[in-house]
């Protein structure tokens, strides 16, 4: 992407989380997000409409954000700004709690049942995500083709204590203009719109984001480094699996590939092992920046576990 369209995108990794929307926006105005903005069509409605409101933008799909940031930029829009990252992490992580006036959801992919069901946003456990970002007020609306998909929801909406209100519109006269509302139009399918309102009670969703820290290591034992490739730790709703180990020539050091999980997140990253003086750092590659995740903490944890070399009196020395 050209820098001139970056303008509008927010490297997540960058800034203290949750985001402080003064630091993205410049300023502090009533919020409101796009989840899966795809081309990105109604985030520039809305924001073109409501130049006083600032917008976030939830996705996934890099070409999806080009697109969005493209046209930002074509029609000179600035209270929007794009997030390229799993919704799912982003409403637990870098959103702070309630924080929005509205979050919107236009045409999600209605996965089927159990494949893909660690990605369906239609549960209990997703409206709680949804809710923990939202002020109390604030609106969560969704549109969708599928009848069954919004029926679920209007049911998940019933059993949570987190929101009230809810409105269920066949054809509303009002659309989400997308570019998926558009092509079940043409095939002359019903379009659902569910909105419901945010209510005063605790949610209690722990963050998956920590303070991570470099470790030190007096000796490494260079027999267990080589057997680290293939290995893989779980804890909790964690998991950890050293990919591949790479060494410099001069074998100073090393970079540990990493894929991490954290509640069905996951990043894959370097670990960087380095001599230096009389003991060994294990950091966090520069080259790719992870989210500071548990399970990112963890794996550096069970690396210097793992690799640490017994001190004569078999004692393991950090
Ligand atoms: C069916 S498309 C709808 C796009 C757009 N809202 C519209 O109505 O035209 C669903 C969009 O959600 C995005 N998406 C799916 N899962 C996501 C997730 N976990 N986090 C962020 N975006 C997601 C996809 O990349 C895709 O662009």
């Amino acid at each position: 992407m050209s820098e001139h369209y970056l303008l509008n995108y927010v490297d997540c990794t960058e800034y203290e989380l949750p985001l402080d929307f003064r630091n993205i926006f410049g300023r502090e105005r009533e919020t409101f997000l796009e989840i899966g903005f795809g081309s990105g069509e109604f985030l520039l409605q809305k924001a073109i409409e409501n130049p006083s409101s600032d917008y976030l933008g939830v996705e996934l799909s890099m070409i999806s954000a080009e697109k969005l940031l493209r046209s930002l930029s074509r029609n000179y829009v600035q209270n929007v700004r794009a997030l390229l990252v799993d919704a799912s992490f982003a409403l637990r992580n870098i959103l702070p709690r309630d924080s929005l006036s509205g979050v919107y959801m236009n045409f999600p992919c209605p996965w089927p049942k159990k494949r893909h069901s660690d990605r369906r946003l239609n549960t209990a456990s997703s409206l709680e995500k949804i809710a923990k970002v939202l002020k109390k007020g604030g609106f969560f609306q969704l549109y969708s083709d599928s009848e069954e998909f919004v029926h679920e929801m209007l049911e998940e909406v019933g059993h949570t204590e987190f929101f009230d209100d809810p409105v269920l519109e066949a054809n509303p006269t009002v659309g989400a203009g997308t570019r998926y509302e558009k092509k079940w139009l043409v095939m002359s399918k019903d379009i659902y719109r569910l909105k419901c309102i945010r209510i005063e009670s605790e949610i209690n969703d722990e963050e998956d984001v920590v303070r991570v820290s470099n470790l030190w290591i007096e000796n490494i034992d260079e027999r267990s480094l080589q057997k680290v490739e293939g290995e893989s730790f779980s804890k909790n709703e964690i998991f950890v699996k050293f990919m591949g180990l790479y060494r410099n020539m001069d074998c100073k050091t090393f970079l540990i590939e990493t894929l991490t999980v954290d509640r069905g997140f996951s990043q894959r990253f370097y670990i960087n092992l380095s001599r230096r003086g009389n003991r060994w750092l294990i950091k966090l590659d520069s080259q790719a920046r992870p989210f500071r995740t548990k399970a990112v903490k963890f794996a550096l944890r069970v690396l210097s576990e793992i690799i640490v070399k017994e001190d004569a009196g078999g004692n393991r020395n950090h």
